[in-house]
């Protein structure tokens, strides 16, 4: 059957849909950063904080390495899995990527105030990082993707509806 991997900047949805859509269509579920703190024991903060982001993206790669052997499953990824020409090229070998995308401002208020989500650039204004990675990686995000979802203005319901709705119209259902 193979996977649906969800991809997208922080604040986009992955875990929250991916659960939702996993439920729906009887597959399991899996969270890369999820697994990330269970294989490390350790926190997201943590992690950068101690060891740094090159550290936390090899586990990362891993981690992506492990999760293409599941099959039949939902995996929700961190947001920055694209950054890495292999872990996009090993989720798109048995896998439906599909990229979730929100305005900035959208982003920003879904994410403020999360301590789980430690800074990734020197910007002091998280709105400037957020402008600042998603144009950085509007790229990679893009040429990773089977499919898009804008999930600004739309409830789970219905995001979940549209990609199923893809998933049938492509044959994977
Ligand atoms: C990151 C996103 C985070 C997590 C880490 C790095 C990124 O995942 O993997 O903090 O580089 O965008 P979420 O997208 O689930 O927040």
């Amino acid at each position: 059957m193979g996977n649906i991997v969800l991809i997208g900047f922080r604040g986009t949805g992955k875990s929250t849909l991916g659960k939702r859509l996993a439920k729906k269509l009887g597959m399991g579920f899996v969270d890369t950063d999820e697994l990330i703190c269970e294989e490390t024991g350790m926190s997201i903060p943590k992690i950068f904080e101690e060891k740094g982001e090159e550290w936390f993206r090899r586990v990362e790669e891993k981690i992506v390495s492990r999760v293409c052997e599941l099959d039949n499953f939902c995996i929700a990824c961190g947001g920055g899995v694209v950054l890495s020409k292999s872990n996009v090229e090993k989720l798109r070998k048995n896998s439906k990527v599909i990229l979730l995308k929100s305005s900035p401002k959208v982003i920003f208020n879904r994410i403020r105030g999360d301590a789980n989500r430690p800074a990734l650039t020197k910007k002091e204004e998280l709105f400037d990082e957020i402008r600042f990675l998603l144009s950085e990686r509007k790229n990679f995000y893009e040429s990773a993707a089977d499919f898009v979802v804008d999930t600004s203005r739309k409830g789970v319901n219905s995001c979940v509806k549209e990609i199923i709705d893809w998933l049938n119209c492509v044959g994977f259902l």
